[in-house]
């Protein structure tokens, strides 16, 4: 989709918190090329200032000069309140990622991804935003083993992330029936993409393994590598982002933002290697397999007709076609 295009109607502020992590940074890219007012929201709990600053090449000066960032904490309800005055749109993607994260620590997860959440909801609501999207996650489908995965049908969650994104969830439907305020939450299944951070504990499968590729060191498949994930390029999410924004709805409502494939860890393993050897980056060791995580879900593929008929979403790049474009990104990172 052309963003341009989608956006030509007008120029209006969007807020999007989280905007120095990896999501939030593609956002305001997306949003500022396409000359739209941008306030952003951050601790850099997990984001980096490198992010905004790569962001700031990507733009011209003048599109730069429509992005006010504000350095903040979404736990403060007096800095959610300052963020949405003014805004047309929020785009909240602040949030503590990482299943292992929610199990080490669920405190911190729960603070920042239900109160920090909750904060948000309730500024945007008093300040009149038009719409407010926020991030969910397919976590939310828990052990509910059905393929593909469709929005009315989940289990019970695998972890205390997976509890703080579907409390969200309830939240936005909540205030839809009692105030009226509706809200789009977007399950995202696994977005990769370029500012996606390798380093950490808690990086994500294609970034920690694309990093130690590079590096030529030993690459850990957590199972038995035949664990499955719909891989979602970023450029996808962004455009679900805008199209939930723009789309009218006369309630709460969830939609899974993905492509609709699935990728084994073995495939995932595979398809890296090749997008590398592309790129002139040879990898010669075989994988090292480990026990499977605690709190994964074993397979997850989405059903994105939903989307498609509610948004008019239509997910441009499958996975090998994010892996072309992000790889020499990982590569320049090293
Ligand atoms: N990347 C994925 O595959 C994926 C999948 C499902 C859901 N999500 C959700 O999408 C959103 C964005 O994820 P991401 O991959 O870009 O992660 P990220 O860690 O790169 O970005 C999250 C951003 O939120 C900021 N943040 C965290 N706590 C904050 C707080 N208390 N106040 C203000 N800012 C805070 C971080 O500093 C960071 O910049 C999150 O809500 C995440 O749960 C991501």
């Amino acid at each position: 989709m052309d963003i341009t295009k989608q956006l030509a109607t007008g120029t209006y502020t969007w807020l999007v918190t989280g905007c120095a992590g990896f999501i939030g940074s593609n956002l305001i890219e997306a949003l500022l090329k396409a000359n739209q007012k941008v306030v952003g929201l951050d601790n850099f709990a997990t984001g980096h200032q490198r992010n905004l600053d790569e962001v700031q090449q990507l733009v011209s000066p003048a599109q730069w000069a429509n992005f006010k960032f504000i350095n903040g904490d979404i736990r403060s309800l007096s800095v959610c309140q300052q963020a949405c005055a003014g805004v047309d749109y929020v785009l909240h993607q602040a949030a503590l990622g990482s299943v292992p994260r929610s199990i080490n620590d669920p405190i911190t997860t729960n603070d920042t991804n239900i109160s920090g959440f909750l904060n948000m909801l309730l500024a945007a609501r008093d300040a009149g935003v038009k719409r407010f999207v926020y991030a969910a996650s397919s976590s939310t489908y828990g052990d509910h083993p059905a393929l593909p995965k469709v929005e009315a049908v989940i289990g019970k969650p695998l972890s205390p992330y997976a509890i703080t994104k579907y409390v969200n969830e309830l939240y936005a439907d909540v205030f839809s029936r009692s105030y009226g305020f509706h809200s789009v939450g977007l399950r995202y299944f696994n977005v990769f993409g370029p500012r996606q951070d390798p380093n950490g504990a808690y990086a994500a499968v294609i970034p920690k393994w694309t990093a130690a590729m590079i590096a030529n060191q030993d690459v850990t498949i957590n199972g038995d590598g035949e664990t499955s994930r719909d891989f979602c390029f970023v450029a996808n999410a962004v455009q679900a982002n805008i199209r939930a924004a723009l789309a009218g709805i006369s309630q709460s409502e969830v939609f899974n933002v993905a492509v609709g494939d699935r990728t084994t860890l073995n495939d995932l393993f595979a398809a890296i290697r090749q997008s590398l050897a592309d790129n002139g980056v040879q990898y010669t060791k075989t994988a090292q397999y480990a026990d499977f995580r605690a709190g994964d879900v074993r397979h997850s593929q989405a059903d994105i007709s939903k989307a498609s008929a509610m948004l008019g979403y239509t997910p441009e790049y499958r996975i090998r076609d994010g892996l072309k474009l992000a790889m020499p990104w990982y590569i320049q990172q090293q």
